[in-house]
Order: structure tokens, then C-alpha cells, then sequence
């Protein structure tokens, strides 16, 4: 232990409150010994550095930051060296003002494109996501600032996403949802880690020492400290037990207290809490902001990188007639609310209070070339029918050469603690399209929102544009996009499903009470679509430009992959290939294809550049239920180089030499994943891949409310007062709703467990606490209300006997 002789001058109590938050975003400090608190901030796009008073959800407002393009934005530019410059801009703003954590990126897998968080997550592929996260972590790290991966892992879903059990098969897990976290941390190396607020298996990931310890520390060398998502640490002394250094936010001191008391108990060794004290201090120590760092950052070079950034992640869909690029003093007309009030970012702990922000209008009618005729919002940005809107749209797309039309997902559509319900945007703005397309044929829809949507309305436009949630500067980007001052080079990093009844979790998502049930296994994204030949709208890694590429030469063996891409038409223009490896037989399943390399290159009219892709050791390797391990399998692998994973261009053949391990399966146990129709996977089939019973999905009504029962259960409540509770609630969260903007503090009490309470209210309330309110939800209200206060005043005379101990271990109150 590095720390050891500072270990062993602290008290007992002094080293459990450096385990857990002072405040929703700082920790602890010891100042007899020199030990300082840190702060730590979101988040993933930009910095939410709460000033004032701090609330979890960024309701109040954060120090001004620059606001990037999202994660999912980010990954359409499939460029970690960009990724790394803008996790630098992220580090530099962190460092000026005082973060020495910064939480993110977030890198779950998008197992449905209805998962509210989407827009923060990378993609449907772990090793884009991996490539991603790893560059951002390195770029945040070189300013000194640690960086924080998130949700560590398999959170996949809002809803209950603090109870929720995702009940997934071990090679599942290990391929899909553990791989980008593995690169995360192999090429990214992270100073810290977020463990995520659901349950793994039946196991909290907080408390799941095989994940915690045995995977992310044996086997990928990690050597930070573990954080819990805020508000999901559920047994303390566990926690910390199988991995766990942090818990945040603050619980005034409750759960430090129910270290102390385990260690002695006997329970908890102190052993085990100096080790974790010992990988926090670590991280304390190399991320101490200097004096002397600057308190200011260029505000207009950031706004200009968050630009950069946004052009090269545009993705243009569609472009008949080659309708676009827009010719200098092109006359259009501008439709759509999203074109004045853009959608630049989602809503939640994420939330960035930019520096500056870029509306289209603005920027069209000044110095873009093009000849506005008029702007006309066209729809209520909420949903809902407007017939006077509409007709005016109609009328002004009549006078111009071009529509362009702006729409999108509102902001109600994508949250933190929301999924959403279903792949459409709203119908009125479909129906503004139709009936302009009808007078003005040469429409040009720009998409905002940070997940896939349907698309019937496609063949009403000539061209669609996806800006996705470009940041504080995407609007100016899309725009030089549009005049062609940008060559668009996006592509997308995960795929449109036609509709959402195609979508591989369609029947299983999101899990609504006990359990989320992983049954498509590892066929998410394309490599479901590919596998079981579900045709789509938009395959994964698809994106046109205004030039064209040719491939050619390809030579490859086990270690790389080198060919030829040509620029063959007449303006400059990056393309991005794809590598993917596709073996038939063997003694696994395997989707069609996946993606295990990339690269995007830059080519002038006419050049021609050779490119090398390593195959690293990620690119034949299978988890074996078996052994317990990736294993290869010797034989013929197909690698493929492709614009997208549907367009392959070039194709080889390599021998491998593998491991040979012991077939894990039986497979004709396994029919639906070896054909690859997930759909609609059986219990009988699941449960083997499981390899242990399902656990049992819905919630048991009879049983009475325990502490990690959530307050959406209390519509089964016993007794009036739970019922009235959920009443309240319920309406709370619906009024919201119906206005259009999520009330995040209500769908976070929604979905959190009764111990929430005490681990989110900065410790008015302690475990005990409680335990008393869920007997008074289960109908025992006198004995609840006596438990209650005794718990209360025992809570309040610990509370004086702990500031005693750190005052006599020569603490001063107030300034710990
Ligand atoms: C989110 C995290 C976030 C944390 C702090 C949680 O609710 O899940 O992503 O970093 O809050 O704001």
C-alpha cells in the first residue's frame, strides 16, 4: 500500500469518513493530516460544476462549461483522436474549475434503442465504444483530472434502474457488455470507476466482487477506485467488501458509521477498508488541483474545438439527385421549431450549462451564402395537432427553392430515469412534412435527438441531415453541411431498426419489475439484424458523403489488415472503413459479423492512401462458459472491409491458431441462437444458455414492501398511506409529462428503492429510518412511527458520538 504509514496515523472513524461524500459532489477531509476532500463532477459532455447549492440532477444551475456533442453523437464520428482532444477540453474545464473528477464517459450498451440514457452512451457495439471511452479517458487524464466510466455495467435501462436484477448469460455479459469497459480500462487506464445502481445476476454490481475485483482488477489491471452511482450503495460494509473505496453522495455520515460498527462487529476487517482507503488516496493525491492552475479557459477556441467536433459526426441518411450540398444563394425556406430552439443535448445529471449556443436561424441568415425567405416553427414542439401552424409552413415552402426542415425527439422524448415508449417522433411533425412535400418537393429534413426513430416518412424528402445532440455548436456545423462548406463523414454507431417491433429486446424491454431479462444474448444491434436477416433503415456504420471511395488490395493475416481507399470523386471527404470478422461453424453461435477494427481517413479528390488495421487480441476470441475464459477457436476466419456493415467491399481469408478449449454447449439446445432469431427466445432455451433457472420476473404482490422494493410499488401497497403516496407521486410525474419536460427528481423517487431515502437525503434519514418508513408503507403505521423517531434519536446520538471521536482524534468541526 502506498499509503500505509498515513493509514496508520488515522483513527478508525477518520479513514471510514474519507469512504463517502460530504456533500452530492465532495468528499471528506481530514485536516490534521493534510488530507484534502475532492470534487467530483458530470459529466460525459461537458462539465456540470454545481456552484451553488448542489443537486443531484442538475435542476440548479451549473457553472457555464462547454457543451460537446454527446456520447452518441461522438460516435458517429468514429474517431478516438478526436475523442481524445475533446476528453482534454473536458479535462483542461474540469481543472479550472476545481473538479479532480470528472464522471464519465458513460459506455453501457444500447441493447434497445428506447433507452432514455442513450445519448450518453457510445453504441451497440463494445468495441466502438471501448475504442471511444479509452480515448476520452486518456485525453481527460492528460490534464490530471481523473476519469470515471460509467455505469460499470450492464445498465441498459431507466426504469427501476436502482432495483432492476438484468438477468444476462455469462458470455453475453463478458462479450457485450463487459468488452468496451474492458478496453475502457486496458487502453484508458481510468483512476476511478462507476459501479452501476442495478443488480447483475442477482447481485448488486456494487457488491459483485467478481466483477468489482476479480474481473476489473485481476484480469484488466485496474488500479483506481470504485464509486457507487449516486444514491446505489445498498449494504455498506458488502460494498466496500467486494470492491467498492466510494459512496456518494453524502449520508451525513450514516454508512460511515455502519463501517465502524461492522469492523467491530467482526464482520468487516480494517484490513479491507485500509486497502480501499489506500486506492481513493492514491487518486486524492494525483489529481490535487495546483494553486497556481488557471481558474479560466478560452471560451471561444472551446466553442470552436465543440464545432469541430460536431461537423465530423454529422451523418447525412439520404441524399436523391444529390439535392445537397445547397449552391450559394440557394433560396429556402426554414421550418420547425428545433431550427430556433435546438436540441443540442439530453436531459439529466448530464446537463451542461453551455458557454454559448448556435441556433440555426441565426446562423443561416448570417453569412451562411444561403437566401432566407422566411421561418416558420410548423408544429408544437410538444406533439399535438395545429392546423394554423401547418398552413403557414405550407405557404412559406411555396416561396423558396429548398424546405429545410427541422425536427426531431423533444426533450421529454430522451432522459435520465426515462425510457421511452416507443421509436416514433411526433405526429404532427410528420404530418408538416407530408403536407410541405406536397407543395415544395425539394425538402431537406435535419434531424436532431440522440437515438434512433422510425422513419416512414422518409420518402417525403429528398435528403435528411442528423445532427444527433450536436453540442452548444452543432447547429453552425449542420449548416456548413448543408452549403458543403463540410463534406459530411459520419456514420452511424448503431443501427435503425425499421420499426421497434424488429428491435432484437422488443418483447423484453425494458424489464418492468423484478428482473430484466437479457434473452436476445449477445444479438444486439447489427448483429441481430445481420444474423437473423431482419431488414433495417439504416445498417450500423452507414453514412454518405458528397464524394465517393473506392477499396482495393486487400491483404490480411492474423495480426493486421492492410487496403487501399481512393477518393474517386471531386471534393475532398474522410471515410471511415470498417473491419469485421465473420466465422461460420465451430463450436459456438456467432452473429454474422462483428466489427473488431476501424480507421477513418482523410483523402483529397483522386488520392489514394494505403491503410493497416491491427487485429488485436479481441478479434477471434470467444468467452467460453466452460473454461471460464476467451478462448479461440482454431480454423478459417472471414475478414471483411466495409463502408458499413452491409456494404463490404473486400473480403479474405485467415488461418488461425486458436486454444482449442472444450465445446461449451450443446447446440442443438440452442436453435434460436444459432439461427440467430432472438426474438422470441423460450424459457426452456433461455434457461439453459443461463445455465441455472430464470429467477422469477414479476414482483411478489403478496409479500410485504422490503428496502430494496421501489416507491412505483407502492400501488400494491397494503394500507391507504402507500397508496396515497404513489398517488402523489403519480401525479406528480404525469403533470410533467404532459408538459413536456421530464421532473427528474420525481422519476428518480419513482424508481428508487425505500433504502434511496437514506442514502439520498445527505443523512436526515439513516438505514434504520428507513426500514421503519417500509413498515409504515406495509400498514404498521403506529409501530412505523415509533421506530421511526427511537431510530432517529439513535441516529442523532451517534452522529454527536462520531464528531466526538474525530474532535478527540483532534478534528476540528466543521472544517472535516
Ligand atoms: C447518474 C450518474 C451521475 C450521478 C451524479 C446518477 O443518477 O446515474 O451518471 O454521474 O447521478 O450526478
Amino acid at each position: 500500500m502506498k499509503y500505509a504509514d498515513l493509514i496508520a496515523k488515522m483513527t478508525l472513524e477518520e479513514k471510514c469518513s474519507l469512504l463517502s461524500g460530504e456533500g452530492n459532489f465532495t468528499t471528506k477531509s481530514v485536516k490534521r493530516l493534510n488530507i484534502p476532500g475532492m470534487f467530483l463532477s458530470d459529466g460525459p459532455h461537458g462539465l456540470r460544476k454545481q456552484a451553488g447549492a448542489a443537486d443531484h440532477l442538475g435542476l440548479n444551475a451549473s457553472l457555464p462549461a462547454t457543451c460537446c456533442p454527446t456520447a452518441a453523437t461522438m460516435a458517429n464520428s468514429w474517431d478516438p483522436e478526436l475523442g481524445e482532444e475533446l476528453g482534454k477540453m473536458l479535462g483542461e474545464e474540469a481543472k479550472a474549475q476545481g473538479v479532480s473528477v470528472l464522471l464519465g464517459p458513460g459506455l453501457n450498451m444500447k441493447r434497445s434503442p428506447l433507452c432514455g440514457r442513450n445519448f450518453e452512451y457510445f453504441s451497440e457495439d463494445p468495441y466502438l465504444a471501448g475504442k471511444m471511452a479509452a480515448a476520452y479517458i486518456r485525453g481527460i487524464q492528460s490534464q490530471g483530472v481523473a476519469a470515471c466510466p460509467k455505469h460499470f455495467a450492464a445498465n441498459s435501462q431507466e426504469t427501476l434502474r436502482m432495483h432492476s436484477d438484468s438477468v444476462v448469460d455469462q458470455r453475453t455479459f463478458r462479450e457485450i457488455y463487459l468488452t468496451g469497459f474492458e478496453i475502457a480500462v486496458k487502453e484508458g487506464h481510468p483512476q476511478s470507476i462507476m459501479s452501476a445502481y442495478n443488480r447483475i445476476n442477482g447481485k448488486y454490481a456494487n457488491e459483485d466482487k467478481e466483477l468489482l475485483r476479480d474481473i476489473l482488477v485481476d484480469q484488466w489491471g485496474f488500479d483506481g477506485f470504485v464509486v457507487t452511482d449516486w444514491g446505489g450503495s445498498n449494504d455498506r460494509a458488502e460494498g466496500l467488501k467486494c470492491g467498492n473505496a466510494l459512496e456518494m453522495p453524502a449520508t451525513g455520515g450514516n454508512s460511515d458509521r455502519e463501517l465502524v460498527a461492522a469492523v467491530k462487529a467482526g464482520t468487516l476487517s480494517e484490513d479491507v477498508i485500509d486497502q480501499r482507503l489506500d486506492e481513493y488516496l492514491n487518486v486524492l493525491f494525483a489529481t490535487v488541483i495546483p494553486e497556481d492552475a488557471p481558474k479560466e479557459f478560452d471560451v471561444d477556441a472551446h466553442h470552436a474545438t465543440a464545432r469541430k467536433a460536431a461537423e465530423s459526426t454529422i451523418v447525412l441518411l439520404k441524399n436523391e439527385d444529390s439535392i445537397l450540398p445547397l449552391k450559394a444563394g440557394t433560396s429556402v425556406a426554414v421550418i420547425g421549431d428545433f431550427a430556433q430552439t435546438p436540441r443540442y443535448q439530453g436531459a439529466g445529471s448530464s446537463m451542461v450549462n453551455p458557454t454559448k449556443l448556435d441556433c440555426a436561424l441565426s446562423v443561416i441568415k448570417s453569412g451562411s451564402g444561403l437566401k432566407l425567405v422566411g421561418f416558420e416553427p410548423g408544429f408544437i414542439r410538444h406533439g399535438g395537432a395545429d392546423e394554423a401552424k401547418k398552413n403557414t409552413a405550407v405557404e412559406l415552402a411555396k416561396n423558396a427553392e429548398i424546405v429545410l426542415m427541422y425536427m426531431g425527439l423533444d426533450e421529454i422524448s430522451e432522459s435520465e430515469g426515462l425510457d421511452r415508449k416507443h421509436m416514433k417522433i411526433h405526429q404532427n411533425q410528420v404530418d408538416v412534412l407530408e403536407a410541405v412535400a406536397k407543395v415544395n418537393p425539394n425538402v431537406v429534413v435535419v434531424l436532431s435527438g440522440g437515438a434512433p426513430i422510425e422513419a416512414p416518412w422518409l420518402d417525403s424528402c429528398k435528403a435528411v441531415v442528423h445532427g444527433y445532440l450536436g453540442g452548444q455548436a452543432g447547429a453552425g456545423a449542420v449548416v456548413d453541411v448543408l452549403t458543403g462548406k463540410v463534406n459530411p463523414s459520419g456514420k452511424l454507431a448503431e443501427t435503425w431498426a425499421m420499426k421497434y417491433e424488429d428491435t432484437p429486446a422488443y418483447r423484453h424491454f425494458p424489464g418492468t419489475e423484478a428482473t430484466a431479462e437479457y434473452r436476445e444474448g449477445l444479438y444486439i444491434g447489427y448483429r441481430y439484424y445481420q444474423t437473423a436477416q431482419v431488414p433495417v433503415r439504416f445498417p450500423f456504420g452507414y453514412g454518405l458523403s458528397y464524394t465517393t471511395f473506392a477499396y482495393a488490395d486487400l491483404r490480411a493475416d492474423d495480426k493486421s489488415v492492410t487496403f487501399t481507399v481512393t477518393n474517386t470523386g471531386s471534393v475532398p471527404g474522410a471515410e471511415i472503413a470498417q473491419v469485421y470478422v465473420s466465422r461460420k461453424g465451430g463450436v459456438v453461435f456467432r452473429p454474422e459479423q462483428e466489427l473488431k477494427g476501424f480507421v477513418k481517413v482523410f483523402l483529397n479528390p483522386g488520392e489514394c492512401k494505403t491503410v493497416t488495421v491491427e487485429l488485436d487480441d479481441k478479434a477471434f476470441r470467444y468467452f467460453n462458459v466452460k473454461t471460464g475464459k476467451f478462448e479461440v477457436e482454431s480454423g478459417d476466419y472471414e475478414i471483411r472491409v466495409g463502408a458499413s456493415c452491409a456494404d463490404i467491399r473486400l473480403t479474405a481469408t485467415v488461418a488461425v491458431k486458436g486454444t482449442d478449449a472444450p465445446a461449451p454447449y450443446d447446440l442443438s439446445k440452442l436453435p434460436s441462437y444459432c439461427s440467430g432469431k432472438v426474438s422470441d427466445v423460450g424459457d426452456t432455451e433461455f434457461e439453459y444458455l443461463l445455465g441455472r433457472p430464470i429467477p422469477p420476473a414479476k414482483w411478489d404482490r403478496s409479500a410485504p414492501l422490503g428496502m430494496n422494493d421501489t416507491f412505483s410499488q407502492l400501488f400494491y401497497a397494503k394500507r391507504w398511506i402507500g397508496r396515497l403516496v404513489y398517488a402523489i407521486l403519480t401525479h406528480l410525474k404525469n403533470k410533467a409529462e404532459a408538459k413536456g419536460t421530464p421532473d427528474l427528481n420525481i422519476l428518480f423517487i419513482y424508481n428508487m428503492p425505500f433504502r434511496g431515502v437514506a442514502k439520498m437525503m445527505g443523512g436526515a434519514f439513516d438505514m434504520d429510518m428507513s426500514a421503519a418508513l417500509v413498515e409504515i408503507f406495509n400498514g404498521h403505521f403506529f409501530k412505523g412511527v415509533g421506530h421511526l423517531l427511537s431510530a432517529r434519536s439513535r441516529m442523532n446520538k451517534a452522529k454527536k458520538a462520531t464528531d466526538l471521536a474525530l474532535a478527540q482524534a483532534g478534528n476540528v468541526k466543521g472544517e472535516n
